[in-house]
């Protein structure tokens, strides 16, 4: 199965990405699933025009992924830039896209009412994000739920195209995880980078205390008995801990006698034993830069190498 995947460095990852996107990829490669993992940098120039910005958020999710599990031996993680034919395609596709398509787009639209500008690359966004994956072929690309429309395009483009110019696309499938819950963010709301609510994978120590802390309860005083579910830090909780240690806690809020700051406590502790392997092994990798580019040098000719027989074909088809 070809599962292809990719992620906007457009800020820093936080509890809501690691759990929401970037550990279901985990668990396919632990499967034996070999994934091709990119880093959309195209797409980040959306919101980013900062090129430093750019270069160091494209590095961080490099690092991040590296640190949390992704294994460049058996998955191909590359920089969207490092295989430029996907532009080429893209405009392929765009000959092929009608505007109504595009015009009905909610992430568009949502984008635009969240204040960001009307560009023609943001309104083009799902044609790239088509090219990027019709490219490797991909047969399952896991995404969040806001990112399903996105897919309807690219099968309806890749149909499109097919039927022009002959079966060259694969139609690819989303796959997204219905068990994946959204992940609160610190203000009980959805966690997002939008909203200002996020606690990042790899912000210092003190800083993930102080939002762990600050996380909104309701002021039911210390003795008296909670109900859990529904309570952000126990849903958090719920990602970090063990079964039996969640069951610990349900017991402990439904009795009494367990406040709001002790279910902190015990989150900020399980978060540590996840990640402090994690922040150890970035750390290391950080240091070696060298390292590092050549990892994604690495994926991008392994990602151009399996992007060149389609890329062939459908020159061929357009008459080039
Ligand atoms: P943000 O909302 O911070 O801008 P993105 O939209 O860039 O995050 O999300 C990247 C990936 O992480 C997507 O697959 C998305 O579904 C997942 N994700 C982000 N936030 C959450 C959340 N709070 N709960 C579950 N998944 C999330
Ligand atoms: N649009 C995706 C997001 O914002 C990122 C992305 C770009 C992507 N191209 C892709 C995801 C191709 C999957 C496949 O989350």
């Amino acid at each position: 199965m070809k599962i292809l995947t990719g992620i906007q460095p457009s800020g820093k990852l936080h509890w809501g990405n690691y759990f929401g996107a970037m550990k279901s990829m985990f668990d396919l490669q632990a499967k034996g699933e070999s994934l091709f993992m990119f880093i959309a940098n195209f797409h980040a120039m959306t919101t980013v025009r900062d090129g430093a910005a750019l270069r160091a958020a494209t590095r961080d999710v490099a690092l991040d992924y590296l640190a949390c599990g992704l294994d460049p031996a058996r998955s191909i993680m590359y920089r969207q830039s490092d295989v430029p034919e996907v532009q080429e395609l893209a405009w392929y596709l765009s000959c092929l896209t009608p505007m109504g398509l595009l015009e009905r787009c909610h992430s568009y639209k949502d984008k635009l009412a969240h204040g960001l500008d009307a560009t023609h690359g943001l309104f083009a966004y799902p044609v790239l994000m088509a090219a990027d994956i019709l490219i490797m072929n991909a047969e399952l690309v896991p995404v969040g739920k806001d990112q399903k429309q996105h897919l309807e395009v690219t099968r309806d483009l890749a149909q499109k195209f097919n039927n022009a110019y002959g079966e060259i696309f694969t139609l690819p499938d989303a796959y997204i995880p219905e068990t994946v819950a959204t992940i609160p963010g610190t203000d009980g709301q959805k966690m997002s980078k939008s909203y200002h609510n996020t606690i990042e994978l790899f912000e210092d120590a003190k800083s993930i205390k102080k939002k762990v802390m600050a996380i909104v309860t309701d002021s039911t005083p210390m003795e008296a008995p909670k109900e859990p579910e529904g309570n952000s830090i126990y849903e958090l909780y719920k990602l970090f801990a063990t079964p039996d240690e969640v069951a610990a806690m349900a017991a402990a809020f439904r009795a009494g006698g367990y406040g709001y700051g002790h279910a902190k406590k015990a989150l900020l502790e399980a978060y540590h034993r996840l990640f402090d392997p994690f922040r150890a092994r970035r750390e290391e990798l950080a240091k070696d830069p060298a390292t590092l580019e050549d990892i994604l040098q690495d994926g991008a000719r392994r990602a151009r190498a399996a992007a060149a027989p389609v890329m062939d074909k459908v020159r061929r088809a357009v008459g080039l």
